[in-house]
C-alpha cells in the first residue's frame, strides 16, 4: 500500500468497527491499526514521519501488570506542552466540597433537572456541569462524584480534560458529538461513553441537552468478571467502540482555551492551536462508547431475584476484593418469568449508595414521580423499595411471562462510598421532590396471625 492510501486510512472518520475494542484483553492490548505506517517498529523515533511529535499518554503507573497497564502514543503536529500557564477560572456549580451542606440521610428524589434555553443563558458542556453528590477526593486518588450536565451551546475553541479521574457520560436528552484527541465520538441517548483521565475533548450539542456523569478518582472502568456465567454475556467486549484518528491543523492565535479539572478545581490556559492535532495514535488507553441495547441480559428463570449486580455494565474496582468504587448498572427491557415471585425490585437496605437515573420510559418500581432526566439517591442503609401502588399491583398480578421495562432504560450508579449531597442538589437546582417519602405512606399491614 502506498503512503497516500495509508494516510487516507488514518483520516477515516469515526465509524462502527467491532474489530476495534478498547476492552481487548489480548496479550499486547494494543490498537495498532491506525498508525503502523508511522512507527512500524518503535514508538519514539529520532524523527517522526511527516515531522510529527510523539507524545505518550499514560493511564496507569508504568509498572502496572500487563493486564492493567494502559498507555497510548499520540503523533501530533505540536505537543500538548505548548500553552500559557494555567490560571484559576470560575467553576460554576462544579465542586468536590462535600462539607458545604448539612448531612442528608433521607431518601431523595429529583424532578427532571432544568435546561436553560440558549436565549436565557448559554451553557456549554463545561459551564453546564453541576455536581450533585460525591465522596472522597482526587488528591488521594480515592472517591467518586456524580454530576448532572445541562447545556445548550457547543464548546467553541474550548476543550476540557479531567486530571482527577474518568468520566462515564450518560446522555439523556440530545446527542453529543465529542471531538477527542483520538478522534470523534457521536454519543446519543441510550449510549454511554467513557472519557478517561487526561484525555482532551470538546463537546458539540444540537439543542437543549442533558445527562448524567459518574466520575471516579483512582481506578478505570472495566468489564465485570463473569464467573460461572462463562465467556459471553452482559456487556460483550466487541460492542465497545473507539474512534479512529481525526485531526485539524488549525491556528487560533492565543485564543484556544484548554480547561483542566485539577484537584476538583477548574483552570484554563491559552494556546495558539487546536489540540485536536493528533494525526495518528496507537495504544490501549482510549475513549470509548457503548450502546446499551447491546447488553445481554441474564436474569432469574425459576424463582426469586438475582441481585441487580447481574446488570452491571462497567465497574471501577476499589482495592477491596469484590467492592467497587462505583458500578454502572442498567435495567434494560427483558422478560420477567419468575414463578411465585414478587417481581418488582425487593425492599432493600444496602451497605452501598444507590443513585438512579432514567434515560427514557417509566421505571417499574415507581411509575409516577421518577421521570426521565431526574434522579434518586438511596444512601447507605436508607430503606427503599416499590411504592404502595406497585406493591399492591405486583402482589396480585397473574404471573405469566411478560415483557418488563419495555421502552425504558433506567440505570444505577452504585458506590461503596457514603456520598454527601451538594448545596446545588439540595437547594439551588430547585428540583428536589420534598414529597418523595409519601410514596411509601400508603403501604399497609397485611399481617394476619391466623393466615399462613
Ligand atoms: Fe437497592
Amino acid at each position: 500500500m502506498n503512503v497516500s492510501l495509508k494516510i487516507h486510512a488514518v483520516l477515516e472518520p469515526y465509524q462502527k468497527d467491532s474489530s476495534c475494542s478498547a476492552m481487548s484483553q489480548g496479550p499486547l492490548q494494543a490498537l495498532c491499526r491506525q498508525c503502523n505506517f508511522l512507527t512500524k517498529s518503535q514508538n519514539n523515533p529520532q524523527v517522526c514521519p511527516y515531522g510529527l511529535y510523539a507524545e505518550q499518554l499514560s493511564g496507569s503507573a508504568f509498572t502496572c501488570p500487563r493486564s492493567t497497564n494502559k498507555r497510548s502514543w499520540l503523533y501530533r503536529i505540536l505537543p500538548s506542552v505548548c500553552h500559557k500557564p494555567f490560571k484559576p477560572m470560575d467553576q460554576g456549580h462544579l465542586t468536590h466540597n462535600w462539607d458545604e451542606a448539612e448531612t442528608e440521610p433521607n431518601q431523595l428524589r429529583w424532578k427532571p433537572f432544568g435546561i436553560p434555553r440558549a436565549s436565557e443563558k448559554k451553557l456549554d458542556f463545561v459551564s453546564g456541569l453541576h455536581t450533585l453528590c460525591g465522596a472522597g477526593e482526587p488528591k488521594s486518588r480515592n472517591g467518586i462524584a456524580i454530576h448532572i450536565f445541562t447545556c445548550n451551546t457547543s464548546m467553541i475553541n474550548r476543550c476540557f480534560y479531567n486530571s482527577d479521574g474518568d468520566f462515564l457520560i450518560v446522555p439523556q436528552q440530545g446527542k453529543l458529538l465529542i471531538t477527542t484527541e483520538f478522534g470523534k465520538l457521536l454519543v446519543e441517548p441510550n449510549e454511554i461513553c467513557v472519557i478517561q483521565q487526561g484525555m482532551r475533548f470538546s463537546v458539540e450539542v444540537f439543542g437543549e441537552t442533558r445527562g448524567y456523569i459518574l466520575e471516579v478518582f483512582g481506578a478505570h472502568f472495566e468489564l465485570p468478571d463473569l464467573g460461572p456465567i462463562g465467556a459471553n454475556g452482559l456487556a460483550n467486549p466487541r460492542d465497545f467502540l473507539v474512534p479512529v484518528a481525526w485531526y485539524e491543523d488549525r491556528q487560533v492565535a492565543g485564543d484556544y482555551t484548554v480547561i483542566s479539572k485539577y484537584q476538583g478545581k477548574l483552570f484554563s490556559a491559552q494556546q495558539d492551536f487546536s489540540p485536536f492535532n493528533v494525526v495518528a495514535w496507537h495504544g490501549n488507553y482510549t475513549p470509548y462508547k457503548y450502546n446499551l441495547d447491546n447488553f445481554m441480559v441474564i436474569n432469574s428463570v425459576a424463582f426469586d431475584h438475582a441481585d441487580p449486580s447481574i446488570f452491571t455494565v462497567l465497574t471501577a474496582k476499589s482495592t477491596r476484593p469484590g467492592v467497587a468504587l462505583a458500578d454502572f448498572v442498567i435495567f434494560p427491557p427483558r422478560w420477567g418469568v419468575a414463578n411465585n415471585t414478587f417481581r418488582p425490585p425487593y425492599y432493600h437496605r444496602n451497605c452501598m449508595s444507590e443513585f438512579m437515573g432514567l434515560i427514557k420510559g417509566r421505571y417499574e418500581a415507581k411509575e409516577e414521580g421518577f421521570q426521565p432526566g431526574g434522579g434518586s439517591l438511596h444512601s447507605m442503609m436508607t430503606p427503599h423499595g416499590p411504592d404502595a401502588e406497585c406493591f399492591e399491583k405486583a402482589s396480585k398480578a397473574r404471573l405469566e411471562p411478560e415483557r418488563v421495562a419495555e421502552g425504558t432504560m433506567a440505570f444505577m450508579f452504585e458506590s461503596s462510598f457514603s456520598m454527601a449531597v451538594t448545596t446545588w442538589g439540595l437547594k439551588t437546582s430547585n428540583c428536589l421532590d420534598r414529597t418523595y417519602y409519601k410514596c411509601w405512606e400508603q403501604l399497609k399491614s397485611h399481617f394476619n396471625p391466623s393466615c399462613k
